[in-house]
């Protein structure tokens, strides 16, 4: 699926289900389960890389990991979904040439047919701007957008009037110089139910109620595979638990033959 074709959901009223993926085997599970975004997001980095924070992932692991996602397809489930690739931090906060040339690295390297930009401070709406007139479709993010983490946390946002206000008009910033979809993080139900009603593009969002044009998940929170749990991420398995208890019978079993 092209980006483009994503507000027909919208405007038909069916709801957007996006999934992260990492690796070829749940690139294969996030294809066969119906996704109809996959997200290769800088999630990564602590999913399927141990770090402690989105900081560290690099565009060569973005494009590594996006590569290793897109093999894992069957590309025999009647659909194709939209595969989306984050932009690492560092990769477009350092001005339009150098995010010209990562997000042009991605699109032509992987099978990504758009990228995910967090924030819309003024430097990064000229960067979005330049990026889609380069012919590079864009995903918004904002609300919690974990590369700030150094100055925001994890803390859910638009909880105030100020930051309600700003989360409100980025949005509107983002469609109108744009962006395909936004996705919204970590913030009061209310605020993404408007912003969802107010705006054309779909509205994806996490930890941001059940109003929003469609929902996103990183896999890893859905399957229970962390350690660490979002507290807007209810578990559907705890899947770290099933595995290790399985795996731990077999070795016990091989043990006593
Ligand atoms: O990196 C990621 O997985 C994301 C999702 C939380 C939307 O950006």
């Amino acid at each position: 699926m092209l980006p483009q074709e994503l507000v027909k959901f919208k405007n038909e009223s069916k709801k957007i289900i996006a999934l992260t993926a990492w690796d070829s085997i749940t690139g294969s599970i996030a294809e066969e389960a119906g996704a109809d975004i996959i997200l290769i997001g800088d999630s990564l980095a602590m999913v399927a890389l141990g770090y402690e924070t989105t900081l560290p992932v690099t565009v060569e692991n973005m494009i590594h990991h996006t590569n290793a996602v897109c093999r894992g397809f069957k590309n025999n489930f009647g659909k194709e979904p939209l595969v989306v690739c984050d932009m690492p931090f560092l990769s477009y906060q350092c001005g339009e040439d150098k995010a010209v040339d990562y997000a042009g690295r991605i699109i032509k390297e992987t099978p990504a047919k758009a990228v995910k930009i967090e924030g819309a401070e003024p430097e990064i709406q000229l960067v979005i701007s330049r990026l889609i007139r380069m012919g590079i479709p864009i995903m918004g993010h904002l609300g919690l957008t974990p590369q700030s983490f150094l100055n925001q946390g994890l803390k859910k946002q638009g909880n105030d009037f100020i930051s309600k206000e700003k989360i409100k008009k980025e949005s509107e910033i983002l469609e109108k110089i744009g962006c395909f979809a936004i996705v919204l993080e970590h913030i009061p139900d209310s605020l993404s139910k408007e912003i969802s009603n107010n705006l054309k593009i779909p509205i994806i969002g996490i930890g941001a109620g059940t109003d929003c044009d469609g929902q996103i998940r990183v896999t890893a929170d859905l399957l229970g595979l962390n350690d660490k749990q979002p507290p807007f991420c209810e578990p559907l398995i705890n899947g770290k638990k099933i595995f290790t208890t399985k795996l731990r019978e077999w070795i016990n079993s091989e043990k006593l033959n």
